[in-house]
């Protein structure tokens, strides 16, 4: 038989991404077009900017992913596309560009969920088996899932308030290491990674470990950003806002950040394996991190060692693939069709950007 292919639209935020797999999970054409840069500029992103920005580049990000795969649409076997959750109105691109081309080609739809996706990514390129835990860690997310199949997934827990993604952006901007050229067009979280590297002293900045006492898996960021917005004021008003902008202890600052992050995310985690030993039965443990927090090399060696102590293997996707893309997407679709083809649509108006 003749292998799938399968297109993959993402749009939920400020990345326009289009995919086009086949079924083993072979990526024939892989186009990103992000908006990163035009948002740093205003402090964060503008939802009508980002739906303008995905609006201009869509139909160019679709052209070129067919023409690196050196296909045509007609030879699409199926089209995923993120129909939640994400910014509304930047999802509404997406979908409505995969119905156009659905129309027009006569190929069935598959509505992909982006955190389903975000999980089920590493899936891809590694040999993990079902069931694994799953820690979801992004800019907009902080869940721990426990996921049995592609349709079947246990919410563990999730942040009470802030995601660990947003708050690396938010306290980034607030240390305006925006303004160092190294920096410049990079994310926060990048930033944070990559400044924390140079620290002389990590614990010359001190941080508090929320829901210490909390008997169950949520999270909380917002201690620690509050913390943050504190300490760096406490700083500025000892030593006067300095020429650049910076506060000379930004490295001291940054790896203490970091460790507090990690070390939250660990001890939620710690609680979540303890929790779904048992749901392994004799099957190999697995711990899938994902989202675009996943790209953190200090973050994901914590977990490693974590998952260790509960001989439990860590997954990740490559780095590539953790943060927003089209491949998470059509790879998505893909182990939906092979599970159950019915999951394909072809009942194009009744999709919306909720189901
Ligand atoms: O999954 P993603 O691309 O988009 C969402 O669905 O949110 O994640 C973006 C988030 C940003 O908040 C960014 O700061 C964070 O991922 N991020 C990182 C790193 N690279 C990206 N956080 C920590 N360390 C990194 N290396
Ligand atoms: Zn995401």
């Amino acid at each position: 038989a003749r292998h799938l292919s399968v297109l993959g639209i993402e749009t939920s935020c400020d990345d326009t991404g289009i995919a086009l797999l086949n079924q083993n999970g072979e990526v024939l054409g892989n186009v990103l077009n992000s908006q990163q840069k035009f948002h740093t500029r205003y402090g964060g992103i503008i939802p009508p900017r980002a739906q303008d920005l995905h609006r201009a580049k869509i139909a160019e990000v679709f052209e070129n992913c067919i023409a690196q795969a050196q296909m045509t649409p007609e030879q699409l076997d199926a089209i995923g596309v993120t129909t939640r959750p994400g910014l509304p109105l930047s999802l509404l691109v997406g979908l409505r560009f995969a119905k156009h081309i659905a129309r027009k080609y006569k190929k069935p739809l598959v509505p992909v969920h982006h955190m389903e996706a975000h999980a089920l990514q590493a899936r891809m390129e590694q040999n993990i088996p079902y069931p694994f835990l799953c820690l979801l860690i992004s800019g907009g997310h902080c869940q721990l899932v426990f996921v049995r199949s592609p349709s079947k997934f246990s919410l563990l827990g999730e942040t009470l308030d802030d995601a660990p993604g947003e708050a690396f952006d938010k306290i980034a901007r607030r240390l305006r290491l925006f303004l160092l050229p190294k920096y410049e067009h990079w994310n926060g979280g990048r930033a944070v990674e990559d400044a924390a590297q140079h620290a002389r002293n990590p614990s010359r900045f001190e941080f508090p470990l929320p829901l210490a006492r909390d008997r169950n898996c949520n999270f909380s960021f917002a201690g620690i950003k509050n913390n943050s917005f504190r300490n760096i004021r406490a700083v500025e008003r000892q030593e006067g806002t300095p020429p650049d902008g910076i506060i000379h202890q930004y490295h001291d600052f940054c790896a203490g950040l970091l460790a507090a992050v990690s070390r939250h995310l660990m001890n939620r985690t710690q609680r979540a394996l303890e929790y779904t030993i048992p749901w392994f039965g004799n099957a190999p443990r697995s711990l899938v991190v994902s989202g675009g927090v996943a790209n953190n090399d200090y973050i994901f060696n914590d977990l490693s060692h974590l998952a260790t102590h509960y001989d439990c293997q860590a997954y990740r996707p490559s780095k590539k693939y953790c943060s927003d893309n089209g491949v998470m997407i059509a790879w998505n679709a893909i182990e939906k069709i092979k599970e159950n083809s019915n999951c394909m649509r072809w009942d194009y108006d009744s999709l919306s950007i909720c189901g």
